[in-house]
């Protein structure tokens, strides 16, 4: 009897799915013609013509006993500030372009290519941000591409695996397994565990470094001038071998304040400066580093494809003591979305030391990172 009812209730469900569905691709179908698109002259009416079948009338979506389909995992609540403001609007607008399967999303979200014009899209994607209310969420477009060290401004929510491997000299591998989240609308937390490989006369040896446990705060951030300012503050535990060099020996309090500025033409500069401050100088000393990523971002199909980011960093690095010389590397280096969804990404550079190379090594750089907000590590293919 339960059975029968529920039946009952599924296929009612789809009925009503069909009808609004059929209503709507009417609706996109009578845009296609020309005529409707003419009368949708505000991002509110695109979306209640287009998208408020599925997206409900408040942006929070359609239950699915009326739109007849189990949303994904990942179905939008426009309405949730911390889920749409790290999506920028390029990626938004390629979903609603070429549909959710081209960013590996369900293929329940359509394709707009053919009934909306690319004014529209931006209007109704104008729209779609109306639904988050509160402000002060830094956004999606500051937030970008990761440079192989310079630290950037924006709070994530990554794992990257980043690699340094000696070129020249003594033979020598050293990861970092870095994970970023957020809290709040402005803060994000960092754990990074180095690891180390050394080959010393032969014998390899290998141990965690100096695991730095730090807080970031976005403490400016405008899409409009197109820039963000953050502070981090944090502390290196001496949980590396100091003996082997694997680390200092002594407790660390590591700030530094960074500040990005992304330009109209996808141009942008990406800095860091900050101080290392040991607990006991006399084992290891002072230092302070400045660190600027130079770069600019190419993306395949008029901007909604695959982004292409070449940079190349500089690299400053001068221990307060007296008669120090500073050491400056250059890296230069290309970052690749890897998954169409974007959420994984690769960067490979050379870091090129240009001064002060006594017993520095040019390393080969490269990491992996996973954006885990954006989908598991096999979605979004
Ligand atoms: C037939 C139902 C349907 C219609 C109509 C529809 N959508 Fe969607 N949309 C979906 C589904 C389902 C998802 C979730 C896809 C996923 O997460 O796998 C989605 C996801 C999205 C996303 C999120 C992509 C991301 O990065 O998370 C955006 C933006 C979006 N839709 C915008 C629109 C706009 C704008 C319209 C109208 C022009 C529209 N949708 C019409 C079903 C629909």
């Amino acid at each position: 009897m339960e059975k029968r009812n529920r039946t009952g209730r599924a296929l009612g469900a789809t009925v009503v799915a069909g009808l609004v569905l059929a209503v709507t691709a009417g609706s996109l179908f009578g845009q296609v013609g020309g005529k409707v698109s003419q009368n949708l002259d505000s991002g509110e009416q695109i979306y209640k013509s287009a998208c408020v079948a599925c997206h409900g009338p408040d942006g929070t979506g359609t239950p699915k006993e009326i739109s007849g389909f189990e949303p994904p995992r990942t179905f939008p609540d426009f309405t949730r500030c911390d889920q749409t403001t790290a999506e920028d609007n390029w990626a938004w607008k390629a979903v609603i372009v070429h549909g959710g399967h081209s960013r590996g999303f369900s293929r329940i979200m359509p394709s707009f290519r053919e009934a909306l014009s690319p004014e529209e899209i931006d209007q109704v994607i104008g729209y779609l941000r109306s639904f988050c209310r509160s402000r002060g969420w830094p956004r999606g477009e500051l937030n970008l591409p990761r440079a192989l060290v310079t630290e950037k401004a924006y709070p994530e929510d990554e794992v990257v695996v980043s690699t340094a491997v000696n070129a020249r000299g003594s033979p020598g591998v050293m990861s970092h397994i870095i994970h970023e989240q957020r809290f709040g609308r402005k803060n994000q937390i960092e754990v990074d565990v180095p690891i180390t490989f050394q080959d010393e006369n032969h014998t390899w040896y290998g141990g965690i470094g100096d695991t730095t446990l730090a807080v970031k705060r976005v403490m400016f951030s405008s899409l409009q001038s197109g820039s963000i300012l953050s502070l981090q503050g944090g502390v290196l535990l001496p949980s590396g071998n100091r003996a082997r060099g694997f680390g200092t020996g002594t407790t660390t309090f590591e700030t530094f304040v960074a500040f990005d500025q992304l330009f109209r033409t996808k141009t942008f500069v990406q800095t860091q400066f900050g101080a290392d401050l040991p607990r006991h100088t006399q084992i290891s000393p002072q230092s302070i580093f400045f660190r600027a990523a130079l770069g600019q971002s190419f993306a395949a199909d008029h901007g909604l494809g695959r982004l292409w980011s070449p940079m190349v960093e500089f690299l400053a690095d001068r221990e307060l003591v007296d008669a120090a010389k500073t050491d400056w590397d250059v890296l230069p280096q290309m970052q690749v979305t890897i998954s169409r969804r974007q959420h994984i990404r690769g960067d490979l550079g050379v870091r090129v030391p240009v001064s002060n190379t006594a017993g520095r090594s040019i390393q080969l750089m490269f990491y992996l990172l996973w954006v885990w907000q954006d989908g598991r590590l096999n979605e979004g293919w």
